[in-house]
């Protein structure tokens, strides 16, 4: 085998993920919270930050900040090469073909608005947007802003018991009115992987765009918008261990060119009279004001870091880790797990008889152990499985068996505690 083949086969393993030094890159794991070491198990509602990514933002704002695409001096130059540097970084990560179909938002959820913004002023009463029952709250609620606003429809795509879309009830309910279909690639609050690609075909077949919720997808495994041939895939850097206030929509060309610009300001013009203002060029006409330059100069710095270790190797790493976790706090007396999909990642959500997530939650973090409960910004899924909320676990590849232990000795705590 060549080095590269070897590389690829260590990647798929898992094997080439050294996590003792990945963690010793990551300060904020190094400390104790409550007198135990920190388990943090939360990174689906936030990422934690290589300290590559901290040098970086220090080192630009100590070095190179000035304002983009607006001086003529060293520094402006400076910030705008940092800037459209990660534009290019971006691209070849998720392998667009062009940066002009990389667009810089404040995250997933702007970047979704701004879909339902600009290409949903086009749509009529009656026509249909299809999404699905385990959305996050971002790909439902702009969808009914839009509703309201133009009487749209909103069709819901079922799912089973086990938190899996139904994809053929789901592409039945695609009809001539469906003007988009927006789903999340991985659902946040039960970690299921959606089937999109399948879905893609059939709404190709139509000529009906696809927007992909990437927020949850993007920080687990390699992602190709290419081969995927989705029209729009959201995500925010801060679950990607960028930093927090910046995401990206990447748009095909061909939708981004005909859709208005979704807020008016500096920088997405070409020139403005009292006349007539004529927009700039892709993707700037989406970008209004002075952009998140620092958060752009630490998403390029995410990017370096995951692209050394490789998507492959995280991927293979964290499905041998849920693996372990779903097993150790599946088989502990009165939990039960919410989410079984056959296909998931990152996530654990479960509840225990009798005791209430937040209560979990807080004994969980007197030991140490971080992790989120509550409806995960996903009330409707919560209904569907006829509960408030759950415990939620994330994972990234930042943790490892001594983190799930952890949280399974905190549990084990819980249990005793709550059945005195
Ligand atoms: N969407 C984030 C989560 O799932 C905040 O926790």
């Amino acid at each position: 085998m060549n080095p590269n083949q070897t590389r690829k086969k260590d990647a798929e393993s898992g094997a080439a993920l050294d996590n003792k030094r990945i963690r010793s890159d990551f300060p904020i794991l190094a400390q104790s919270i409550n007198n135990h070491p920190l388990a943090y198990l939360d990174s689906a509602a936030s990422s934690q930050r290589p300290q590559q990514v901290i040098d970086a933002i220090r080192h630009y704002y100590s070095h190179d900040h000035s304002n983009v695409h607006r001086g003529v001096h060293t520094l402006s130059h400076r910030a705008t090469e940092a800037y459209e540097g990660t534009r290019e970084k971006v691209r070849q990560f998720i392998n667009a073909e062009s940066t002009s179909e990389i667009v810089f938002t404040k995250g997933t959820t702007e970047s979704i608005n701004l879909v339902a913004d600009s290409l949903g002023r086009d749509f009529s009463p009656g026509d249909e947007i299809l999404i699905s029952h385990m959305e996050h709250h971002s790909n439902i609620v702009p969808w009914q802003l839009l509703c309201e606003k133009n009487g749209t429809r909103l069709v819901v795509a079922p799912i089973n018991n086990q938190g899996e879309l139904l994809l053929d009830d789901c592409l039945g309910l695609i009809s001539d009115k469906t003007r988009l279909i927006a789903i999340t690639h991985v659902s946040n609050a039960l970690g299921t992987i959606n089937p999109v690609e399948n879905l893609i075909i059939e709404a190709r077949s139509r000529n009906i765009p696809v927007l992909v919720d990437g927020a949850q997808a993007i920080p687990h495994q390699a992602v190709d918008v290419r081969a995927l041939d989705c029209d729009f895939y959201a995500f925010s850097s801060h679950k990607m261990c960028g930093p927090t206030g910046i995401g990206v929509l990447y748009g095909k060309q061909q939708w981004l060119d005909r859709m208005p610009p979704y807020q008016g300001g500096g920088d997405m013009i070409l020139s403005v009279s009292f006349k007539e203002t004529l927009y700039n060029e892709l993707p700037y006409k989406f970008e209004a004001g002075t952009p998140n330059i620092a958060g752009a100069v630490g998403l390029g710095a995410a990017i370096d870091y995951l692209s050394e270790i490789s998507m492959p190797a995280i991927a293979a790493y964290e499905a041998k880790l849920l693996t372990y976790a779903t097993s150790a706090i599946g088989q502990l007396p009165g939990v039960e797990l919410v989410g079984t999909a056959a296909k998931k990642a990152g996530v654990i959500s479960f509840n225990i008889e009798g005791i209430h997530p937040h209560d979990i939650g807080t004994i969980l973090d007197h030991q140490g152990v971080a992790i989120r409960t509550g409806h995960h910004c996903a009330m409707p899924v919560m209904e569907f499985f006829g509960i408030a909320g759950t415990a939620r676990a994330s994972l990234a590849f930042y943790n490892n068996e001594d983190d799930i232990d952890q949280l399974v000795t905190g549990l084990k705590l819980a249990i005793k505690m709550f059945q005195q």
